[in-house]
Protein backbone atom coordinates (compact mmCIF):
# COMPACT_ATOMS: atom_id res chain seq x y z
CA UNK A 1 0.00 0.00 0.00
CA UNK A 2 1.57 2.98 -1.06
CA UNK A 3 1.90 5.68 2.00
CA UNK A 4 -0.87 9.02 1.51
CA UNK A 5 0.34 11.94 -0.11
CA UNK A 6 2.31 14.87 1.66
CA UNK A 7 -0.84 16.96 1.63
CA UNK A 8 -3.39 14.09 2.11
CA UNK A 9 -5.07 14.69 5.55
CA UNK A 10 -4.00 10.92 6.00
CA UNK A 11 -0.20 11.79 6.07
CA UNK A 12 1.27 10.34 9.32
CA UNK A 13 4.06 11.49 11.64
CA UNK A 14 6.55 9.18 11.98
CA UNK A 15 7.17 5.89 11.14
CA UNK A 16 5.01 3.48 12.70
CA UNK A 17 6.32 -0.18 13.78
CA UNK A 18 3.77 -1.55 11.81
CA UNK A 19 5.00 -0.31 8.68
CA UNK A 20 7.51 -2.37 8.35
CA UNK A 21 7.24 -5.95 9.89
CA UNK A 22 4.99 -8.29 10.91
CA UNK A 23 4.16 -8.47 15.05
CA UNK A 24 6.33 -10.71 15.77
CA UNK A 25 9.42 -9.27 14.57
CA UNK A 26 8.66 -5.88 16.49
CA UNK A 27 7.64 -7.68 19.57
CA UNK A 28 11.13 -9.22 21.05
CA UNK A 29 11.15 -9.57 24.56
CA UNK A 30 12.51 -5.97 25.45
CA UNK A 31 9.62 -4.41 23.20
CA UNK A 32 7.01 -6.70 24.85
CA UNK A 33 7.89 -6.00 28.45
CA UNK A 34 8.14 -2.18 27.25
CA UNK A 35 4.31 -2.29 26.06
CA UNK A 36 3.15 -4.65 28.88
CA UNK A 37 4.50 -1.75 31.69
CA UNK A 38 3.18 1.14 29.73
CA UNK A 39 0.64 3.54 31.08
CA UNK A 40 0.21 5.02 28.34
CA UNK A 41 -0.11 2.31 26.06
CA UNK A 42 -2.86 0.70 28.70
CA UNK A 43 -4.83 4.37 29.21
CA UNK A 44 -5.00 4.60 24.81
CA UNK A 45 -6.07 0.80 24.31
CA UNK A 46 -8.47 1.35 27.27
CA UNK A 47 -10.27 4.67 25.79
CA UNK A 48 -10.22 2.53 22.56
CA UNK A 49 -11.59 -0.22 24.08
CA UNK A 50 -14.45 1.91 25.54
CA UNK A 51 -15.45 3.54 22.59
CA UNK A 52 -15.71 0.37 20.13
CA UNK A 53 -18.12 -1.40 22.79
CA UNK A 54 -20.02 1.93 22.87
CA UNK A 55 -20.44 1.70 19.32
CA UNK A 56 -20.83 -2.08 19.19
CA UNK A 57 -23.73 -2.76 21.88
CA UNK A 58 -22.46 -5.74 22.77
CA UNK A 59 -25.11 -7.81 25.30
CA UNK A 60 -23.31 -8.57 28.54
CA UNK A 61 -24.16 -12.18 28.07
CA UNK A 62 -22.39 -12.35 24.90
CA UNK A 63 -19.32 -14.72 24.15
CA UNK A 64 -16.45 -11.91 23.03
CA UNK A 65 -13.30 -12.98 21.07
CA UNK A 66 -10.73 -10.24 21.57
CA UNK A 67 -8.61 -10.40 18.21
CA UNK A 68 -4.81 -9.06 18.61
CA UNK A 69 -5.29 -9.01 22.55
CA UNK A 70 -1.33 -8.46 23.19
CA UNK A 71 -1.06 -8.29 27.20
CA UNK A 72 -4.70 -8.12 27.68
CA UNK A 73 -5.19 -4.29 28.20
CA UNK A 74 -8.79 -4.83 26.23
CA UNK A 75 -9.43 -8.14 28.01
CA UNK A 76 -9.08 -6.38 31.10
CA UNK A 77 -11.81 -3.41 30.30
CA UNK A 78 -13.86 -6.41 28.89
CA UNK A 79 -14.03 -7.81 32.17
CA UNK A 80 -14.84 -4.99 34.26
CA UNK A 81 -17.64 -3.72 32.02
CA UNK A 82 -19.32 -7.36 32.34
CA UNK A 83 -18.34 -9.80 30.10
CA UNK A 84 -17.63 -12.98 31.62
CA UNK A 85 -17.33 -15.26 28.59
CA UNK A 86 -14.17 -13.62 26.87
CA UNK A 87 -11.20 -14.96 24.81
CA UNK A 88 -8.19 -13.61 22.93
CA UNK A 89 -5.88 -14.19 20.98
CA UNK A 90 -2.41 -12.68 19.45
CA UNK A 91 0.18 -13.69 17.15
CA UNK A 92 3.08 -12.93 19.67
CA UNK A 93 3.78 -15.53 22.90
CA UNK A 94 6.09 -13.01 24.50
CA UNK A 95 2.94 -10.67 24.60
CA UNK A 96 -0.06 -13.61 25.57
CA UNK A 97 2.05 -14.05 28.77
CA UNK A 98 0.99 -11.36 30.18
CA UNK A 99 -2.45 -11.84 29.55
CA UNK A 100 -2.30 -15.56 30.82
CA UNK A 101 -1.09 -14.01 33.95
CA UNK A 102 -3.87 -11.83 34.39
CA UNK A 103 -6.61 -15.26 33.89
CA UNK A 104 -7.10 -14.47 30.66
CA UNK A 105 -7.95 -17.79 28.29
CA UNK A 106 -5.47 -16.61 25.30
CA UNK A 107 -4.08 -18.63 22.30
CA UNK A 108 -1.32 -18.02 19.67
CA UNK A 109 -2.70 -17.30 16.58
CA UNK A 110 -3.36 -15.18 13.57
CA UNK A 111 -5.83 -12.25 12.31
CA UNK A 112 -5.74 -14.55 8.94
CA UNK A 113 -6.06 -17.92 11.09
CA UNK A 114 -7.66 -18.02 14.19
CA UNK A 115 -7.39 -20.55 16.58
CA UNK A 116 -10.55 -21.52 17.61
CA UNK A 117 -13.44 -23.41 16.04
CA UNK A 118 -15.95 -22.42 13.83
CA UNK A 119 -19.62 -20.33 15.13
CA UNK A 120 -17.74 -19.82 18.52
CA UNK A 121 -18.41 -16.50 19.06
CA UNK A 122 -21.81 -14.20 19.38
CA UNK A 123 -18.83 -10.93 18.81
CA UNK A 124 -15.64 -10.13 18.21
CA UNK A 125 -13.39 -6.94 19.07
CA UNK A 126 -9.99 -6.22 18.07
CA UNK A 127 -8.33 -3.15 18.97
CA UNK A 128 -5.34 -1.65 17.24
CA UNK A 129 -4.75 -4.67 15.01
CA UNK A 130 -5.38 -5.14 12.23
CA UNK A 131 -3.28 -2.36 10.55
CA UNK A 132 -0.27 -4.99 11.17
CA UNK A 133 -1.93 -6.71 8.16
CA UNK A 134 -2.20 -4.42 5.74
CA UNK A 135 0.76 -2.76 4.60
CA UNK A 136 1.49 -5.57 2.57
CA UNK A 137 -1.12 -7.54 0.20
CA UNK A 138 -3.74 -5.21 1.70
CA UNK A 139 -6.85 -6.84 -0.34
CA UNK A 140 -5.68 -10.43 0.08
CA UNK A 141 -4.90 -9.85 3.67
CA UNK A 142 -8.25 -7.95 4.64
CA UNK A 143 -9.75 -10.55 2.60
CA UNK A 144 -8.40 -13.59 4.48
CA UNK A 145 -8.94 -11.91 8.29
CA UNK A 146 -12.94 -11.27 6.81
CA UNK A 147 -13.18 -15.05 5.97
CA UNK A 148 -11.60 -15.94 9.29
CA UNK A 149 -14.35 -13.35 11.39
CA UNK A 150 -16.78 -14.64 9.86
CA UNK A 151 -16.12 -18.57 10.43
CA UNK A 152 -15.77 -18.01 14.14
CA UNK A 153 -18.62 -16.21 14.36
CA UNK A 154 -22.53 -17.22 15.09
CA UNK A 155 -25.25 -15.67 12.92
CA UNK A 156 -26.40 -12.49 13.84
CA UNK A 157 -22.92 -11.91 15.13
CA UNK A 158 -21.29 -8.05 15.58
CA UNK A 159 -18.19 -7.42 15.16
CA UNK A 160 -16.12 -4.03 16.05
CA UNK A 161 -12.48 -3.28 14.60
CA UNK A 162 -10.81 -0.13 15.70
CA UNK A 163 -7.49 0.02 13.37
CA UNK A 164 -5.03 2.74 12.13
CA UNK A 165 -5.39 2.96 8.43
CA UNK A 166 -2.26 4.51 6.52
CA UNK A 167 -4.85 6.08 4.14
CA UNK A 168 -8.87 6.57 3.32
CA UNK A 169 -8.10 4.06 0.36
CA UNK A 170 -6.84 1.47 2.71
CA UNK A 171 -10.11 1.98 5.12
CA UNK A 172 -12.41 1.53 2.37
CA UNK A 173 -10.37 -1.76 1.33
CA UNK A 174 -10.58 -3.01 4.51
CA UNK A 175 -14.68 -2.17 4.20
CA UNK A 176 -14.49 -3.65 0.80
CA UNK A 177 -12.84 -6.92 1.97
CA UNK A 178 -15.53 -7.51 4.84
CA UNK A 179 -18.26 -6.23 2.89
CA UNK A 180 -17.29 -8.59 -0.22
CA UNK A 181 -17.79 -11.72 2.71
CA UNK A 182 -21.06 -10.90 3.46
CA UNK A 183 -20.90 -8.58 6.55
CA UNK A 184 -23.17 -5.82 6.88
CA UNK A 185 -20.36 -2.88 7.12
CA UNK A 186 -20.13 0.91 8.82
CA UNK A 187 -17.02 2.81 8.72
CA UNK A 188 -16.90 5.34 11.37
CA UNK A 189 -14.49 7.94 11.33
CA UNK A 190 -13.68 9.84 15.04
CA UNK A 191 -12.46 13.22 14.30
CA UNK A 192 -11.66 12.77 10.75
CA UNK A 193 -10.29 16.04 10.07
CA UNK A 194 -7.33 15.71 12.52
CA UNK A 195 -4.76 13.31 11.76
CA UNK A 196 -3.75 12.85 15.48
CA UNK A 197 -6.94 12.33 16.98
CA UNK A 198 -8.84 10.49 14.07
CA UNK A 199 -10.02 6.99 15.23
CA UNK A 200 -11.31 4.96 12.57
CA UNK A 201 -13.82 1.91 13.79
CA UNK A 202 -15.48 -0.92 11.42
CA UNK A 203 -18.43 -2.13 12.92
CA UNK A 204 -19.75 -5.06 11.21
CA UNK A 205 -22.80 -7.58 11.38
CA UNK A 206 -23.12 -11.25 10.18
CA UNK A 207 -26.77 -11.51 8.98
C1 LIG B 1 -1.20 -2.10 19.84
S1 LIG B 1 -1.36 -3.79 20.24
C2 LIG B 1 -2.99 -3.84 20.90
C3 LIG B 1 -3.24 -5.05 21.75
C4 LIG B 1 -4.53 -5.11 22.54
N1 LIG B 1 -5.66 -4.44 21.92
C5 LIG B 1 -4.33 -4.62 23.95
O1 LIG B 1 -5.34 -4.45 24.62
O2 LIG B 1 -3.21 -4.43 24.38
C6 LIG B 1 -1.52 -4.59 18.65
C7 LIG B 1 -1.58 -6.09 18.78
O3 LIG B 1 -1.85 -6.67 17.52
C8 LIG B 1 -1.17 -7.91 17.49
N2 LIG B 1 -1.04 -8.39 16.11
C9 LIG B 1 -0.37 -7.81 15.10
N3 LIG B 1 -0.46 -8.56 13.98
C10 LIG B 1 -1.22 -9.63 14.31
C11 LIG B 1 -1.68 -10.76 13.57
N4 LIG B 1 -1.35 -10.93 12.28
N5 LIG B 1 -2.44 -11.66 14.21
C12 LIG B 1 -2.76 -11.50 15.51
N6 LIG B 1 -2.35 -10.46 16.26
C13 LIG B 1 -1.59 -9.52 15.66
C14 LIG B 1 0.17 -7.57 18.12
O4 LIG B 1 0.89 -8.70 18.49
C15 LIG B 1 -0.28 -6.70 19.28
O5 LIG B 1 -0.54 -7.44 20.42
Amino acid sequence: MKPPAKNSPWKTFHTRPEDGSEAGDYYDSTESERYAESNAMRRIQRQLTLRALELAQITLSSSVLDAGCGTGFSLEVLKEVGYNRIAGFDAVPALLKHARAKGFTVKKGDLREIPFKDGLFDSIISVSALQWILAEKTVENASKAAQEFWRVLKPNGIVVIQFYPRSEEEAMLAAKAFRAKGFAVRLITDNPQNPRKRKVFLLLKKP
